[in-house]
């Protein structure tokens, strides 16, 4: 039995004994694969009894659950209102245009997935890009590029 396999038994006992909620188990199981692997899915399904279009239905309604695994390095733009005003869209325009993917998908060679969210909460910072979870704020075209020649 493999690591990850094991893992999954891990989430699935947690479920049974701690009687959890299925959004609970979906977070579990998001937190460790930061998507939802439809195998995975498909093992919890039949484990649990849970109907897979369940799990569909709360995986497309649930906008911080993804269906399609992330690129080694997660790269968030924010586009609220702050940021918007302070040149969010170019910043947008320029990672689109320098990684070759629309915002929501990740490049062919898997290193980067591309998104745009709503208000980071640190809206001073705007224009704010979050890269793997790492804060940049007030970027502009000189920064982004370092930014870029740094994760690539
Ligand atoms: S609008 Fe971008 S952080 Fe608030």
């Amino acid at each position: 039995m493999n690591e990850q396999s094991e893992k999954i038994d891990q989430i699935i006992e947690k479920f049974k004994n701690e009687k959890g909620t299925i959004i609970g188990l979906m977070q579990d199981i998001h937190g460790e694969y930061r998507y939802l692997p439809e195998e995975v899915l498909l093992r919890v399904s039949a484990e649990l009894d849970i109907p897979m279009a369940k799990l569909y239905t709360l995986a497309t309604f649930y906008k911080s659950f993804r269906l399609e695994p992330v690129g080694k390095h997660h790269v968030r733009v924010c586009i609220g209102t702050a940021c918007h005003v302070n040149g969010a869209t170019k910043i947008v325009e320029t990672l689109e245009r320098e990684l070759g993917v629309k915002s929501g998908q990740t490049t062919e060679d898997n290193q980067f997935t591309l998104e745009t969210v709503n208000c980071l909460g640190a809206c001073a910072l705007g224009p704010l890009v979050l890269v793997d979870g790492e804060y940049h704020g007030k970027i502009d075209q000189g920064k982004l590029k370092k930014l870029l020649n740094k994760y690539r």
